[in-house]
């Protein structure tokens, strides 16, 4: 299977696009988690309201699958302005941008995700944009080009990333607003659970959203996917109803675990414990080991397991620490227990 197309992958699929179009709440009141971010947006929105001004350019940063693009589609509701959403990978030329500004309503807000992915040469173009209101094209070639300047509304621009470290430092000082979204607590994902349960008619009991919501790696959109899958199971396997017990025979049989690990997540700590005695093994090995590229390891199933506490990167390599043996029902030899404790730096 293609990482990508993991049951626990927090990575956007075609299906998921449909079903996050349809379970989008549209206010910060239906908007569940994120408490401190929402309780601040919300005052932001207030005072720009109250002004009648645009909103300062915000920043929405964190991993994938929390719901950036929900936020921001939020935001242009409660300001009551048009939404316009593009990526830093479809913003190909200058002129593309040019397009998308020029376009643009006074107070509106313009979404780019993946905004770190812009090319230099367009950030050119958003800096003037973004502080002066103002578009400077280039027009004609050689001696006889000259420069124009537009005026542009006032707009807002809500930019998304999972690697804000990528961003360059003049683009992220553009940015008055900038909001870190945290994955979520299993009881808000559970909520989240019930509302979409509750939106797509899916029967579900008290207990089977938190049973979703505890293997679902802090993600909405993992739990909205195993919501879909889950209720596949109860209908061809039981009455149609998802109970406590229905959804962990369902994430058993895809064999997905109570914290959400999958397979390859379980394969990845046992070769490091088994093949390696718990670490330090360097990544290119274990990437080696499990058939996997390096960067793959890195970027894709590292996080998850660093974030709970499973692996530690130290300066020799990766360990599994004694949560992950505990996990995987391992026991320890007594000279990992120091090794790893020295060198661990999660
Ligand atoms: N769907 C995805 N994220 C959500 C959230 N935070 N609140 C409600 N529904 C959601």
């Amino acid at each position: 299977m293609n990482h990508e197309e993991r049951p626990v992958s927090p990575e956007l699929t075609q299906p998921d696009q449909e079903i996050e179009l349809t379970l989008r709440p549209k206010t910060l009141k239906e908007y569940i988690g994120q408490e401190k971010v929402k309780e601040n947006l919300a005052v932001y929105i207030e005072a720009a309201r109250g002004r009648g001004e645009a909103l300062d350019h915000a920043l929405l940063y964190g991993p994938p699958g929390l719901g950036k693009t929900t936020l921001a589609g939020i935001i242009a509701n409660e300001l009551c302005v048009n939404f316009r959403v593009t990526s830093g990978p479809a913003i190909e030329k200058p002129g593309d941008l040019a397009a998308l500004l020029t376009n643009l309503n006074e107070g509106d807000v313009l979404f780019i995700d993946e905004i770190h992915r812009l090319s230099r040469a367009v950030e050119e173009v958003l800096y003037p944009a973004l502080e002066d209101n103002v578009l400077d094209i280039i027009i004609g070639k050689g001696p006889s080009a000259r420069s124009i300047r537009l005026d542009l509304p006032h707009f807002t621009l809500v930019g998304a990333t999972t690697r804000a470290g990528q961003l360059s430092a003049p683009l992220r000082d553009r940015f008055g607003i900038i909001l870190r979204l945290e994955l979520y607590k299993p009881e808000e994902l559970g909520q989240i659970v019930r509302r979409s349960a509750g939106i797509l008619g899916i029967a579900i009991d008290q207990d089977g959203p938190l049973e979703l919501a505890s293997r679902s790696r802090g993600t909405p959109r993992i739990a909205n996917r195993l919501l879909k899958r889950t209720r596949d199971f109860a209908q061809v396997t039981g009455d149609g109803a998802i109970t406590c017990q229905s959804a962990q025979t369902a994430l058993c049989s895809m064999e997905i675990d109570e914290l959400g690990l999958d397979l390859i997540d379980r394969r990845l700590l046992q070769i490091m414990i088994e093949q390696y005695g718990g670490g330090p093994v360097g990544l290119e090995t274990l990437a080696a080991a499990v058939g996997e590229e390096a960067v793959t390891i890195e970027d894709v199933y590292e996080p998850y397991l660093m974030q709970i506490g499973y692996l530690g990167r130290t300066p020799r390599g990766r360990v599994a620490t004694p949560a992950a043996y505990a996990h995987l029902g391992l026991t320890m030899r007594s000279e990992q227990l120091t090794m790893g404790n020295e060198q661990l730096t999660i």
